[in-house]
C-alpha cells in the first residue's frame, strides 16, 4: 500500500501547539489546491472514488475520523484524530471517509487543480483500472 501515515512535527510550549507544512520536507508533492470538509452532522461518509493522477494529503484538524483506503488489493482504514497526523494518499487510490464527529474539520492539500476527469466513481472501473496495470503475476510492467 503506497498510502503513508505520519506523525507530523509539533512545536509546542506553554502557549500551544504548532505544526509547519513544507512542500518537499513533509508533503512530497507540490501543493496547488486546499479545501477542507466541515459540519458532517450525521456521520455521512464521502468519498467513494479514486483520482487518476491527484495526490493528497489528509489532516483532521478537529474531531475525528475514519478513512478507508484500497489500491485493489489491500484495504486499510485509518483513523484520524489528531491535527499532528497525516495520511498521504497518492494517486489510484480508492477511499471513503466515515465515522465524522460532528466537530471533524479535514483538510485536504491536493497537487492539481479541481477536475471531475480525474475522478474515478465506479469501484470495478478502478479494479479494471489498477489491475490492467498490474500483470496476474502481480509485478508491475
Ligand atoms: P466530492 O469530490 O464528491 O467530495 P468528496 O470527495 O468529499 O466526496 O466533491 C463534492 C462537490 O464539491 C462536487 O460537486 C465537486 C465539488 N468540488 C469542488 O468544486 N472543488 C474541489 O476541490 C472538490 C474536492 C470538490
Amino acid at each position: 500500500m503506497r498510502v503513508e501515515f505520519k506523525q507530523l512535527e509539533t512545536v509546542s510550549d506553554p502557549r500551544g501547539h504548532l505544526v509547519s507544512i513544507e512542500v518537499g520536507r513533509n508533503i512530497p508533492f507540490p501543493v496547488r489546491r486546499v479545501y477542507y470538509i466541515y459540519g458532517n452532522k450525521e456521520g455521512k461518509p464521502r468519498g467513494y472514488h479514486a483520482h487518476k493522477r491527484v495526490k493528497q494529503a489528509l489532516i483532521c484538524l478537529n474531531g475525528r475520523l475514519k478513512v478507508g483506503v484500497d489500491d485493489g488489493k489491500t484495504r486499510t482504514v485509518y483513523e484520524l484524530k489528531s491535527p499532528r497526523e497525516l495520511l498521504i494518499i497518492p494517486e489510484m487510490i480508492w477511499r471513503v471517509m466515515y465515522g465524522f464527529s460532528p466537530d471533524a474539520i479535514l483538510l485536504v492539500l491536493a497537487d492539481q487543480h479541481y477536475d471531475e476527469a480525474d475522478y474515478i466513481r465506479d469501484y470495478e472501473a478502478f479494479l479494471h483500472a489498477v489491475r490492467e496495470k498490474t500483470p496476474p503475476g502481480g509485478v508491475p510492467r
